[in-house]
């Protein structure tokens, strides 16, 4: 008989899981609490702007291999892939985890597999989770099974990264782990590596922490070049021929569901031992106001008054729709703080995804409208679709030519040529000879 599965959570874990586990001989129940992802999930359309996920839903539940539904079904393995947001005090929300494990226990059977992907502080699984779990009544080791198995795709390209990615799992017994196992086997090409839950939870953490950490480095570097008259991007690019050095990339701040979050769930369980994590979030979290600060002053040193600024870029990183944590959010407050105007430019973001937080920010949807007026461009977001945007197009609708590129992705020389003044974030613009150029004023 076909083995069932019930995936709670149909966002950009949950649902490309739930489809993978459908095309490798599963029958699924996807769960979500939002009714309209329900809603579109049945129709065979992706709730999320992932490559290829629409099409492998709409295949999956065509074939009555996935449905979705607001609550779970009986199965024999249930995935948990619900949000884990930071709640203030910089502390994991694990309200969504709890209501999701709570959900499950009338459906929970001896012999089950419950499997926890959702990015969790260490012993969250075999703490929280398997307590709510056993007030079925039933003991986790002996009646059924508990995981953690971190997710660690790639936005953007998740279906490839699910298949090929090496994958972590911790078990709360070693069973769970074998079951666990066993089952990511089923559509896993890459290496699969067994560990406690504990462990499995932390490598997820160290993961992107040690990534924050980098950045939070790169955006010092940045300063430091901008500081001693060099052009950070060109240094790190030499830096990274060594063989044993990447230094990653610096940038407006960090944002997105994991980088700018998971080294808080380090920081929560080990406060006194995470001085240097806790640094690099304030570094990293500092710089949407460096940003707006030098693009304001920017504008005031070329005398512009009441500066209008169109912001492109709202998602948290290139290609994307997803605008979780996204430093875009937090350069437009310094800007508007600082009495500028702001407009907005995002051709992958949906504007249900930003409201109500911006009213009052016209433009997001149109390219035309965002540069109207504008005294200067800021790149917030190195998406592919900025780079075929000419300054032609633009250029005679604004009222001042600047342009402010944070993430180095747009096509400098053709703007310069075109009248922009170019400011790139990290370049101190050097004279031919090597010297700072006395009048560059770098980010
Ligand atoms: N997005 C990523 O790239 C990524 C990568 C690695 C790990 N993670 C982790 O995976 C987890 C899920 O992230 P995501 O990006 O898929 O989130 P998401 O917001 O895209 O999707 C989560 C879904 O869960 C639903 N949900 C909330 N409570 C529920 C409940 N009780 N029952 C059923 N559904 C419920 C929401 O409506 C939403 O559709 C998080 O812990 C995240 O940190 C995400």
């Amino acid at each position: 008989m076909m083995k069932k599965a019930c995936v709670l959570g149909l966002g950009y874990i949950g649902l490309p899981t739930a489809c993978m586990l459908a095309a490798h001989g599963y029958r699924v129940t996807g769960v979500d609490v939002d009714p309209g992802i329900v809603d579109a999930v049945n129709k065979g359309m992706a709730g999320v702007l992932e490559p290829g996920l629409s099409e492998l839903a709409a295949s999956s539940v065509r074939e009555g291999r996935l449905v979705a539904q607001g609550a779970p079904a009986p199965a024999d393995v249930f995935i948990v892939a619900v949000p884990t947001p930071l709640a203030a005090g910089k502390k994991a929300d694990l309200s969504y985890v709890k209501a999701a494990a709570s959900s499950l226990v009338p459906y929970l059977r001896k012999g089950n597999l419950v499997i926890l992907e959702s990015t969790v502080p260490p012993g969250t699984t075999d703490g929280l989770f398997r307590a709510i779990l056993e007030e079925s009544g039933l003991s986790a080791g002996r009646d059924f099974f508990v995981a953690h198995c971190p997710e660690r795709v790639l936005p953007g390209n998740i279906l490839h990264e699910l298949r090929h990615n090496d994958r972590v799992i911790g078990g709360v017994t070693r069973q769970a782990a074998s079951a666990a196992k066993e089952l990511y086997s089923a559509f896993v090409e890459g290496e699969i590596h067994l560990a406690d839950a504990r462990t499995a939870e932390i490598v997820k953490l160290m993961e992107n922490t040690y990534r924050d950490v980098n950045v939070a480095l790169a955006n010092e570097f940045a300063r430091v070049a901008e500081e001693i008259g060099i052009n950070i991007w060109e240094a790190i690019d030499l830096a990274n021929r060594h063989p044993r050095v990447n230094i990653h990339r610096p940038g407006p701040g960090v944002g997105g569901h994991c980088l700018a979050i998971d080294p808080w769930f380090i920081i929560e369980v080990a406060p006194e031992a995470t001085e240097l994590i806790a640094t690099a979030r304030r570094i990293n979290d500092g710089r949407p106001a460096i940003v707006a600060k030098h693009v304001l002053g920017e504008l005031r040193h070329a005398g512009v008054r009441r500066p209008k600024v169109a912001v492109w870029g709202l998602a948290y990183k290139g290609n994307v729709d997803d605008v979780r944590e996204s430093p875009a959010w937090e350069v437009i407050r310094h800007l508007q703080e600082a009495g500028a105007g702001v407009s907005l430019y995002d051709p992958y973001v949906h504007l249900s995804a930003v409201d109500p937080r911006l009213r009052g920010t016209p433009g997001l949807s149109g390219l035309r409208n965002s540069v109207r007026g504008a005294d200067c461009i800021l790149v917030v977001t190195d998406h592919d679709r900025f780079k075929e945007i000419g300054p032609e197009q633009v250029g005679p609708l604004m009222r001042h030519r600047f342009l402010v590129d944070t993430r180095n992705c747009i096509d400098h020389e053709t703007w310069r040529e075109a009248g922009f003044v170019v400011k790139i974030l990290g370049d101190a613009q050097r004279m031919p000879d090597g010297r700072p150029q006395a009048s560059a004023r770098a980010l």
